[in-house]
């Protein structure tokens, strides 16, 4: 009687635990699925070009290969633990087998086979998309900071930060190049990630079917705004590119004489540049981005605000406030002279 009710007890004392079990797996679960949907930003099932499409196709060949092997070990293991199960009244131990020749040798040349299938279009795919590609090619060099993008456009005469425009259905082949640590190139939608090593030059092409805004990041930890190191590809067609890349190489007019803008601006120059107005930009490593059409763009400080007078006077107030470990420090600007860099930022078109 008295065994009953303990059991009665712990049964009850355990189904809370096991509810909250329940609770926590279905939790999990749907954080689990969320991560199935193809349009996320982050998402790469979703290619939006041709050499994305290469690494897709890539991608599931290797994730088929992997669910024929898992569903093939996993049979043979079930099957083995129920065919060769204990049985009642079985006293004796099974036969114990020490090697066996053949089947090491199928179990050693179907996994080589494998690798094989997997190492062979996969080392093709990498240097296919490492390489220059043919035709009418735009070149851009990127250089990656802690923590922005710097982006130039060597042909076109323009240099600008944290947006990549490109003209659609024209192949991009990009020189990638760090200023400080370690970083990496991803545009999920349009290509694989790319390490950025320092003193190192790593090349990579991409090439946009359709116009859009394409969100990319970094996707190698650089230090504290690792996770704030993001920015935009902008592909649009060939005139509106040709029509923004001749708006981006004209230079810059100074702020009004007089203003707090123009009291102010010098101190900007000692890591920004204006073209027109500033330190030059050619040959020059910046130490921040340039600013000469600040005001074109459509976020600022590695992609994570938006363009908006109110994020910039925010922004101006304090920025490693908003954003951590920036390498821009609180200049003490006063009110008065926030609202007159805001203007003259803005203007910068
Ligand atoms: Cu740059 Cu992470």
């Amino acid at each position: 009687m008295c065994y009953k009710v303990l059991a009665l007890d712990r049964r009850r004392q355990r189904n809370p635990g096991r509810r909250l079990a329940t609770f926590a797996l279905l939790i999990g679960a749907s954080f689990l699925l969320a991560a199935c949907a193809d349009t996320l930003p982050q998402s790469s099932l979703n290619p939006a070009g041709e050499p994305a499409g290469k690494v897709d196709s890539l991608f599931k060949l290797v994730f088929w290969l992997a669910v024929g092997v898992f569903v093939l070990v996993e049979g043979a293991l079930v099957y083995a633990l129920v065919r060769f199960r204990r049985r009642r009244g079985q006293d004796e131990n099974p036969v114990q087998v020490h090697g066996n020749t053949r089947l090491e040798l199928i179990w050693t040349i179907i996994p080589a086979v494998l690798l094989l299938g997997v190492a062979v279009p996969t080392v093709a795919t990498i240097f296919d998309l490492a390489r220059r590609p043919a035709g009418d090619v735009l070149d851009i060099e990127v250089t990656a900071h802690q923590w922005w993008w710097e982006v130039r456009y060597p042909d076109l005469g323009v240099v600008t930060a944290n947006e990549i425009h490109v003209p659609t259905g024209r192949p991009v082949f990009l020189e990638l190049r760090s200023k400080d640590v370690l970083h990496s190139f991803w545009v999920p939608r349009l290509a694989g990630k790319q390490d950025i090593v320092p003193r190192r030059t790593n090349t990579m092409y991409f090439e946009a079917a359709e116009p859009g805004l394409y969100p990319g990041q970094c996707a190698e930890f650089c230090g504290l705004s690792h996770a704030n190191m993001r920015f935009k590809v902008v592909a649009e067609s060939e005139a509106e590119f040709d029509r923004w890349a001749e708006d981006q190489s004209a230079d810059a007019a100074p702020p009004a004489e007089g203003t707090p803008a123009a009291q102010r601006i010098q101190e900007c120059f000692a890591c920004h540049t204006i073209r027109g107005v500033g330190q030059p930009t050619e040959g020059v490593v910046l130490i921040g981005p340039d600013l000469t059409h600040f005001g074109s763009r459509r976020t600022f400080a590695g992609s994570i605000f938006d363009n908006t007078p109110g994020a910039l006077r925010r922004w101006l107030r304090n920025p490693p406030r908003m954003k951590i470990g920036s390498r821009m420090s609180d200049y003490k600007l006063t009110e008065e002279q926030i609202e007159s860099l805001v203007a003259y930022l803005r203007s910068l078109r």
